[in-house]
Protein backbone atom coordinates (compact mmCIF):
# COMPACT_ATOMS: atom_id res chain seq x y z
CA UNK A 1 0.00 0.00 0.00
CA UNK A 2 1.26 3.52 -0.66
CA UNK A 3 1.66 6.37 1.71
CA UNK A 4 -1.49 7.71 0.58
CA UNK A 5 -3.54 4.80 0.74
CA UNK A 6 -2.57 4.28 4.52
CA UNK A 7 -3.78 7.99 5.15
CA UNK A 8 -7.31 6.89 3.57
CA UNK A 9 -7.62 3.69 5.12
CA UNK A 10 -6.45 5.65 8.66
CA UNK A 11 -9.42 8.33 7.79
CA UNK A 12 -11.79 5.47 6.92
CA UNK A 13 -10.70 3.38 10.57
CA UNK A 14 -10.82 7.39 12.39
CA UNK A 15 -14.45 7.07 11.26
CA UNK A 16 -14.91 10.64 9.82
CA UNK A 17 -18.45 11.41 8.26
CA UNK A 18 -17.07 12.17 5.04
CA UNK A 19 -15.08 8.88 4.48
CA UNK A 20 -17.60 6.60 6.20
CA UNK A 21 -20.48 7.48 4.41
CA UNK A 22 -20.52 5.75 1.95
CA UNK A 23 -18.78 2.53 1.77
CA UNK A 24 -15.35 0.62 1.89
CA UNK A 25 -12.38 1.96 -0.74
CA UNK A 26 -14.24 5.21 -1.83
CA UNK A 27 -11.94 8.44 -1.42
CA UNK A 28 -14.17 10.88 0.53
CA UNK A 29 -15.20 14.57 -1.31
CA UNK A 30 -17.91 15.35 0.24
CA UNK A 31 -19.29 16.25 3.32
CA UNK A 32 -17.59 19.98 4.92
CA UNK A 33 -14.63 18.26 6.99
CA UNK A 34 -11.09 18.82 6.62
CA UNK A 35 -8.72 15.67 6.96
CA UNK A 36 -5.78 18.07 9.41
CA UNK A 37 -7.56 17.73 12.61
CA UNK A 38 -7.75 20.83 14.53
CA UNK A 39 -5.66 23.35 15.97
CA UNK A 40 -3.08 21.71 18.88
CA UNK A 41 -4.68 24.96 21.55
CA UNK A 42 -8.40 23.23 20.57
CA UNK A 43 -6.96 20.08 21.87
CA UNK A 44 -4.84 21.08 24.36
CA UNK A 45 -8.07 22.65 25.78
CA UNK A 46 -10.35 19.85 25.40
CA UNK A 47 -7.93 17.45 27.40
CA UNK A 48 -7.40 20.11 29.79
CA UNK A 49 -11.16 20.43 30.05
CA UNK A 50 -11.68 16.17 30.12
CA UNK A 51 -8.90 15.92 32.80
CA UNK A 52 -11.47 18.26 35.38
CA UNK A 53 -13.94 16.27 33.93
CA UNK A 54 -16.10 19.43 32.89
CA UNK A 55 -18.44 17.48 31.31
CA UNK A 56 -21.80 19.01 33.11
CA UNK A 57 -24.16 21.57 32.17
CA UNK A 58 -22.88 24.75 30.54
CA UNK A 59 -22.00 27.30 32.89
CA UNK A 60 -22.31 31.24 32.48
CA UNK A 61 -19.05 32.00 32.93
CA UNK A 62 -17.84 29.43 30.32
CA UNK A 63 -20.60 31.10 27.36
CA UNK A 64 -19.31 34.55 28.70
CA UNK A 65 -15.74 33.92 27.61
CA UNK A 66 -16.61 32.15 23.92
CA UNK A 67 -18.56 35.80 23.74
CA UNK A 68 -15.69 37.53 24.54
CA UNK A 69 -13.55 35.31 22.74
CA UNK A 70 -15.79 35.55 19.20
CA UNK A 71 -16.10 39.41 19.57
CA UNK A 72 -12.21 39.83 19.80
CA UNK A 73 -11.85 37.58 16.84
CA UNK A 74 -14.17 39.45 14.67
CA UNK A 75 -12.44 42.29 15.82
CA UNK A 76 -8.77 41.19 14.89
CA UNK A 77 -9.87 39.90 12.12
CA UNK A 78 -12.18 41.37 10.30
CA UNK A 79 -12.17 44.68 12.09
CA UNK A 80 -15.88 44.55 13.18
CA UNK A 81 -16.91 45.80 16.26
CA UNK A 82 -19.66 43.72 18.38
CA UNK A 83 -20.36 43.41 22.11
CA UNK A 84 -19.51 40.32 23.38
CA UNK A 85 -22.74 40.18 24.90
CA UNK A 86 -24.74 40.28 21.93
CA UNK A 87 -23.06 37.01 20.85
CA UNK A 88 -25.64 34.41 21.60
CA UNK A 89 -25.19 30.66 21.53
CA UNK A 90 -26.59 27.97 19.67
CA UNK A 91 -25.75 24.36 19.35
CA UNK A 92 -24.63 24.87 15.16
CA UNK A 93 -25.51 27.22 12.28
CA UNK A 94 -28.23 25.26 11.33
CA UNK A 95 -30.22 25.71 13.91
CA UNK A 96 -28.83 29.30 14.12
CA UNK A 97 -30.91 30.07 10.28
CA UNK A 98 -34.07 27.58 11.52
CA UNK A 99 -34.49 30.35 14.46
CA UNK A 100 -34.10 32.79 12.15
CA UNK A 101 -36.63 32.25 10.20
CA UNK A 102 -39.11 31.16 12.47
CA UNK A 103 -38.71 33.69 14.95
CA UNK A 104 -37.11 36.95 12.96
CA UNK A 105 -38.72 36.56 9.87
CA UNK A 106 -42.53 37.56 9.02
CA UNK A 107 -45.09 35.01 9.86
CA UNK A 108 -45.49 32.84 7.18
CA UNK A 109 -43.17 34.53 4.67
CA UNK A 110 -41.49 32.98 1.88
CA UNK A 111 -37.33 32.61 2.70
CA UNK A 112 -35.88 34.16 -0.13
CA UNK A 113 -32.09 31.60 -1.15
CA UNK A 114 -29.85 32.27 -4.12
CA UNK A 115 -29.18 29.47 -5.71
CA UNK A 116 -27.29 27.21 -5.95
CA UNK A 117 -26.66 26.86 -1.78
CA UNK A 118 -25.69 25.20 0.97
CA UNK A 119 -28.63 22.68 0.46
CA UNK A 120 -30.34 23.16 4.57
CA UNK A 121 -31.11 26.30 3.21
CA UNK A 122 -33.64 24.89 0.87
CA UNK A 123 -35.15 22.31 2.57
CA UNK A 124 -34.98 23.84 6.55
CA UNK A 125 -38.03 26.53 5.60
CA UNK A 126 -40.22 23.84 3.87
CA UNK A 127 -39.89 22.15 7.55
CA UNK A 128 -41.12 25.21 8.98
CA UNK A 129 -44.12 25.37 6.92
CA UNK A 130 -42.61 27.56 4.54
CA UNK A 131 -41.82 28.31 1.14
CA UNK A 132 -38.53 29.38 -0.84
CA UNK A 133 -38.40 31.31 -3.39
CA UNK A 134 -34.94 30.74 -5.35
CA UNK A 135 -33.22 33.54 -6.68
CA UNK A 136 -30.38 32.48 -8.95
CA UNK A 137 -26.48 33.88 -8.89
CA UNK A 138 -25.73 34.51 -12.40
CA UNK A 139 -22.11 34.24 -13.83
CA UNK A 140 -20.20 37.77 -14.66
CA UNK A 141 -16.94 37.42 -16.47
CA UNK A 142 -15.10 35.13 -13.80
CA UNK A 143 -17.08 34.91 -11.56
CA UNK A 144 -20.63 34.56 -9.85
CA UNK A 145 -22.65 37.57 -8.82
CA UNK A 146 -26.22 38.23 -7.16
CA UNK A 147 -29.11 39.14 -9.55
CA UNK A 148 -30.27 42.23 -7.94
CA UNK A 149 -33.48 42.70 -10.13
CA UNK A 150 -34.25 39.13 -9.14
CA UNK A 151 -33.79 39.84 -5.54
CA UNK A 152 -36.01 42.49 -5.90
CA UNK A 153 -38.57 40.99 -7.44
CA UNK A 154 -38.08 37.95 -4.76
CA UNK A 155 -39.34 40.88 -2.34
CA UNK A 156 -42.16 41.97 -3.98
CA UNK A 157 -43.49 38.13 -4.41
CA UNK A 158 -43.72 38.65 -0.60
CA UNK A 159 -40.05 36.98 0.51
CA UNK A 160 -38.82 38.47 3.63
CA UNK A 161 -35.68 36.88 4.79
CA UNK A 162 -32.89 36.37 2.64
CA UNK A 163 -30.20 33.75 3.07
CA UNK A 164 -27.01 36.16 2.80
CA UNK A 165 -23.90 32.95 2.54
CA UNK A 166 -20.69 34.91 2.58
CA UNK A 167 -17.94 33.18 1.85
CA UNK A 168 -20.56 31.22 -0.84
CA UNK A 169 -21.07 27.48 -0.19
CA UNK A 170 -20.67 25.95 -2.74
CA UNK A 171 -19.67 28.80 -5.36
CA UNK A 172 -16.72 30.05 -3.18
CA UNK A 173 -17.44 33.80 -3.78
CA UNK A 174 -16.51 36.20 -1.18
CA UNK A 175 -18.25 39.20 -1.39
CA UNK A 176 -16.85 42.71 -1.73
CA UNK A 177 -18.16 46.18 0.56
CA UNK A 178 -19.68 47.31 -2.95
CA UNK A 179 -21.93 43.94 -3.71
CA UNK A 180 -22.66 43.83 -0.11
CA UNK A 181 -23.81 47.69 0.15
CA UNK A 182 -25.67 46.84 -2.97
CA UNK A 183 -27.87 43.97 -1.45
CA UNK A 184 -28.29 45.93 1.49
CA UNK A 185 -29.85 48.26 -0.60
CA UNK A 186 -32.26 46.16 -2.18
CA UNK A 187 -33.65 44.48 1.36
CA UNK A 188 -33.59 47.95 3.00
CA UNK A 189 -36.13 49.05 0.47
CA UNK A 190 -38.45 46.08 1.04
CA UNK A 191 -38.03 46.55 4.92
CA UNK A 192 -36.37 43.13 4.30
CA UNK A 193 -33.90 41.05 6.47
CA UNK A 194 -31.30 39.25 6.47
CA UNK A 195 -29.37 35.82 7.54
CA UNK A 196 -25.69 36.38 7.16
CA UNK A 197 -23.95 32.57 7.06
CA UNK A 198 -20.77 33.82 7.70
CA UNK A 199 -19.52 30.41 9.13
CA UNK A 200 -16.58 30.20 6.36
CA UNK A 201 -15.18 33.81 7.10
CA UNK A 202 -11.38 32.35 8.47
CA UNK A 203 -10.88 30.29 5.34
CA UNK A 204 -10.32 33.49 2.77
CA UNK A 205 -7.54 33.49 0.66
CA UNK A 206 -4.85 36.39 -0.17
CA UNK A 207 -6.43 38.63 -2.33
CA UNK A 208 -10.18 38.72 -1.07
CA UNK A 209 -11.14 40.11 2.50
CA UNK A 210 -14.09 38.95 4.32
CA UNK A 211 -16.61 41.82 5.59
CA UNK A 212 -19.30 41.19 7.73
CA UNK A 213 -21.96 42.08 6.29
CA UNK A 214 -23.65 44.02 9.01
CA UNK A 215 -20.72 45.82 9.41
CA UNK A 216 -21.38 47.50 6.26
CA UNK A 217 -23.79 49.88 7.35
CA UNK A 218 -26.10 50.57 10.35
CA UNK A 219 -29.56 49.92 7.84
CA UNK A 220 -27.18 46.38 7.64
CA UNK A 221 -26.93 45.89 11.22
CA UNK A 222 -30.49 46.73 11.63
CA UNK A 223 -32.24 44.04 9.30
CA UNK A 224 -29.20 40.94 9.74
CA UNK A 225 -28.93 38.23 12.35
CA UNK A 226 -25.35 36.66 11.55
CA UNK A 227 -24.74 33.01 12.31
CA UNK A 228 -20.62 32.44 13.13
CA UNK A 229 -19.07 29.88 14.79
CA UNK A 230 -15.36 28.24 14.76
CA UNK A 231 -16.99 24.66 13.61
CA UNK A 232 -15.76 24.90 9.63
CA UNK A 233 -12.02 27.10 9.98
CA UNK A 234 -10.70 24.52 13.13
CA UNK A 235 -12.33 21.30 12.15
CA UNK A 236 -14.44 21.24 15.09
CA UNK A 237 -18.32 21.09 13.89
CA UNK A 238 -19.22 17.73 15.86
CA UNK A 239 -18.74 19.81 18.98
CA UNK A 240 -21.53 21.79 18.52
CA UNK A 241 -21.28 25.50 19.23
CA UNK A 242 -22.16 28.13 16.99
CA UNK A 243 -22.88 31.89 17.89
CA UNK A 244 -25.54 34.52 16.57
CA UNK A 245 -24.39 37.90 16.46
CA UNK A 246 -27.26 40.27 17.60
CA UNK A 247 -26.80 44.04 16.15
CA UNK A 248 -29.78 45.90 16.92
CA UNK A 249 -32.34 46.69 20.11
CA UNK A 250 -35.36 44.63 18.43
CA UNK A 251 -33.83 41.53 18.09
CA UNK A 252 -31.89 41.47 21.62
CA UNK A 253 -35.33 41.99 22.58
CA UNK A 254 -37.21 39.41 20.80
CA UNK A 255 -33.95 36.93 21.78
CA UNK A 256 -34.91 37.40 25.52
CA UNK A 257 -37.77 35.91 24.70
CA UNK A 258 -37.08 32.83 23.43
CA UNK A 259 -37.28 29.43 24.69
CA UNK A 260 -35.51 27.34 25.36
CA UNK A 261 -36.69 24.77 22.90
CA UNK A 262 -35.48 27.39 20.61
CA UNK A 263 -31.76 27.61 21.48
CA UNK A 264 -30.57 24.99 23.87
CA UNK A 265 -27.95 22.27 22.77
CA UNK A 266 -25.05 24.32 22.55
CA UNK A 267 -22.56 21.57 24.30
CA UNK A 268 -19.83 22.34 26.84
CA UNK A 269 -16.93 21.11 25.27
CA UNK A 270 -17.83 23.10 21.92
CA UNK A 271 -17.68 26.17 23.93
CA UNK A 272 -13.84 25.20 25.70
CA UNK A 273 -12.73 24.41 22.07
CA UNK A 274 -14.51 27.16 20.11
CA UNK A 275 -12.96 29.71 22.80
CA UNK A 276 -9.70 28.35 22.36
CA UNK A 277 -9.85 28.77 18.86
CA UNK A 278 -10.83 32.01 18.20
CA UNK A 279 -8.03 32.96 20.94
CA UNK A 280 -5.16 30.87 20.22
CA UNK A 281 -5.91 29.28 16.95
CA UNK A 282 -4.88 31.76 14.37
CA UNK A 283 -1.89 30.41 13.99
CA UNK A 284 -2.72 26.83 13.03
CA UNK A 285 -5.41 28.32 10.85
CA UNK A 286 -2.40 30.48 8.64
CA UNK A 287 -0.69 26.83 8.02
CA UNK A 288 -4.40 25.32 7.29
CA UNK A 289 -5.23 28.34 4.51
CA UNK A 290 -2.00 28.04 3.06
CA UNK A 291 -2.23 24.40 2.61
CA UNK A 292 -5.90 24.83 1.01
CA UNK A 293 -4.50 27.81 -1.00
CA UNK A 294 -2.17 25.22 -2.74
CA UNK A 295 -4.89 22.79 -3.29
CA UNK A 296 -7.58 25.01 -4.82
CA UNK A 297 -4.54 25.83 -7.53
CA UNK A 298 -3.51 22.10 -7.35
CA UNK A 299 -7.62 21.22 -8.05
CA UNK A 300 -7.05 23.49 -11.25
CA UNK A 301 -3.99 22.01 -12.75
CA UNK A 302 -5.34 18.50 -12.10
CA UNK A 303 -8.44 19.37 -13.86
CA UNK A 304 -6.87 21.46 -16.72
CA UNK A 305 -4.59 17.85 -17.38
CA UNK A 306 -6.86 15.36 -16.44
CA UNK A 307 -10.37 16.82 -17.33
CA UNK A 308 -10.06 19.86 -19.13
CA UNK A 309 -13.71 19.91 -20.38
CA UNK A 310 -14.82 20.34 -16.96
CA UNK A 311 -15.37 24.15 -15.43
CA UNK A 312 -13.60 25.68 -12.41
CA UNK A 313 -12.87 28.92 -11.02
CA UNK A 314 -10.89 28.23 -7.99
CA UNK A 315 -12.48 29.92 -4.97
CA UNK A 316 -12.17 33.11 -3.27
CA UNK A 317 -12.61 31.33 0.08
CA UNK A 318 -13.98 27.97 1.84
CA UNK A 319 -12.33 24.33 0.80
CA UNK A 320 -14.66 23.66 -1.71
CA UNK A 321 -14.38 22.89 -5.74
CA UNK A 322 -17.74 23.80 -8.07
CA UNK A 323 -16.68 21.59 -10.63
CA UNK A 324 -18.98 22.04 -14.32
CA UNK A 325 -19.14 18.49 -15.54
CA UNK A 326 -22.05 20.02 -17.79
CA UNK A 327 -19.78 19.29 -21.39
CA UNK A 328 -18.84 15.67 -20.33
CA UNK A 329 -21.97 14.17 -21.49
CA UNK A 330 -22.13 12.33 -18.38
CA UNK A 331 -25.34 10.50 -17.51
CA UNK A 332 -27.97 12.46 -15.20
CA UNK A 333 -29.43 14.08 -13.07
CA UNK A 334 -27.27 12.75 -10.19
CA UNK A 335 -23.51 12.97 -11.13
CA UNK A 336 -22.47 12.41 -7.28
CA UNK A 337 -24.04 8.84 -7.83
CA UNK A 338 -22.11 8.09 -11.30
CA UNK A 339 -18.70 9.54 -9.56
CA UNK A 340 -19.46 7.31 -6.88
CA UNK A 341 -20.49 4.09 -8.65
CA UNK A 342 -17.75 4.38 -11.56
CA UNK A 343 -14.90 6.86 -9.67
CA UNK A 344 -15.22 5.79 -5.83
CA UNK A 345 -15.41 9.36 -5.55
CA UNK A 346 -17.93 10.69 -3.23
CA UNK A 347 -19.36 14.23 -3.85
CA UNK A 348 -21.90 16.31 -3.23
CA UNK A 349 -24.53 17.00 -6.37
CA UNK A 350 -24.66 20.43 -7.52
CA UNK A 351 -28.82 19.61 -7.98
CA UNK A 352 -29.17 19.11 -4.29
CA UNK A 353 -27.95 22.90 -4.37
CA UNK A 354 -30.62 24.21 -6.36
CA UNK A 355 -31.64 24.24 -9.74
CA UNK A 356 -29.04 26.07 -11.37
CA UNK A 357 -26.18 23.11 -9.69
CA UNK A 358 -27.30 20.92 -11.95
CA UNK A 359 -24.48 19.24 -13.99
CA UNK A 360 -22.23 20.49 -11.54
CA UNK A 361 -20.51 18.83 -8.11
CA UNK A 362 -19.17 20.01 -5.29
CA UNK A 363 -15.72 18.57 -4.28
CA UNK A 364 -14.00 18.91 -0.77
CA UNK A 365 -10.55 19.75 -1.56
CA UNK A 366 -9.54 19.70 1.92
CA UNK A 367 -7.31 16.94 2.16
CA UNK A 368 -3.71 15.51 1.15
CA UNK A 369 -2.20 16.10 -1.97
CA UNK A 370 -1.76 12.79 -2.94
CA UNK A 371 -5.68 12.07 -2.19
CA UNK A 372 -7.03 14.88 -4.20
CA UNK A 373 -4.45 14.18 -7.30
CA UNK A 374 -6.59 10.02 -6.67
CA UNK A 375 -9.43 12.15 -6.51
CA UNK A 376 -9.28 13.75 -10.02
CA UNK A 377 -7.22 10.76 -11.35
CA UNK A 378 -10.27 7.97 -10.73
CA UNK A 379 -12.71 10.94 -12.23
CA UNK A 380 -11.22 10.93 -15.22
CA UNK A 381 -10.86 7.68 -15.26
CA UNK A 382 -14.86 7.25 -14.85
CA UNK A 383 -15.32 10.12 -17.62
CA UNK A 384 -12.77 8.68 -20.06
CA UNK A 385 -14.06 4.97 -19.54
CA UNK A 386 -17.62 5.61 -19.61
CA UNK A 387 -16.78 7.84 -23.23
CA UNK A 388 -15.09 4.72 -24.69
CA UNK A 389 -17.71 2.81 -23.57
CA UNK A 390 -14.98 0.31 -21.20
CA UNK A 391 -16.34 -1.75 -18.50
CA UNK A 392 -16.45 -0.23 -15.05
CA UNK A 393 -14.95 -2.13 -12.57
CA UNK A 394 -17.79 -2.19 -10.32
CA UNK A 395 -17.81 -0.37 -6.84
CA UNK A 396 -16.66 -3.55 -4.43
CA UNK A 397 -13.20 -2.89 -6.35
CA UNK A 398 -12.19 0.04 -5.07
CA UNK A 399 -10.71 -1.41 -1.78
CA UNK A 400 -7.96 -2.53 -3.93
CA UNK A 401 -7.88 0.54 -7.10
CA UNK A 402 -4.58 2.58 -6.58
CA UNK A 403 -5.20 5.09 -8.67
C1 LIG B 1 -22.49 27.63 4.53
C2 LIG B 1 -22.62 26.67 5.66
N1 LIG B 1 -23.40 26.98 6.69
C3 LIG B 1 -23.54 26.16 7.74
C4 LIG B 1 -22.88 24.95 7.79
C5 LIG B 1 -23.08 24.09 8.97
O1 LIG B 1 -22.22 24.55 9.97
P1 LIG B 1 -22.42 24.04 11.46
O2 LIG B 1 -22.02 22.62 11.47
O3 LIG B 1 -21.54 24.91 12.26
O4 LIG B 1 -23.84 24.20 11.73
C6 LIG B 1 -22.07 24.57 6.73
C7 LIG B 1 -21.41 23.28 6.75
O5 LIG B 1 -20.78 22.87 5.84
C8 LIG B 1 -21.92 25.46 5.65
O6 LIG B 1 -21.12 25.18 4.63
Amino acid sequence: MSDDDVTAQALRDAGHLKWTVSGPGLLGACAAEMDYGTAPPVTAALAEALRKNLLGYLPPGLAGGLGEACADWQRRAYGWDVAPADIRLLPDVVRAFHVAVEHFSRPGSPVIVPVPTFTPFLTVPGLLGRRVIEVGLVRSGSRYVYDLDALDRAYRQGGHLLVLCNPHNPLGRVLDAGELTAISEVVDRHGGRVFSDEVHAPLVYAGHRHVPYASTSSAAAHHTLTAVSASKAWNIAGLKCAQMVLTNDADRARWEGLGRLATDGTSILGVVAGTAAYRDGAAWLDGVRARLDRNRRLLRDLLRDHLPDVGYLPPEGTYLGWLDCRRLGLPGPDLAAFFRSEAGVTTVDGGSCGAPGRGFVRLNFATTEPILTRIVRRMADAVHRRASAMPAPGPRDFARQTT
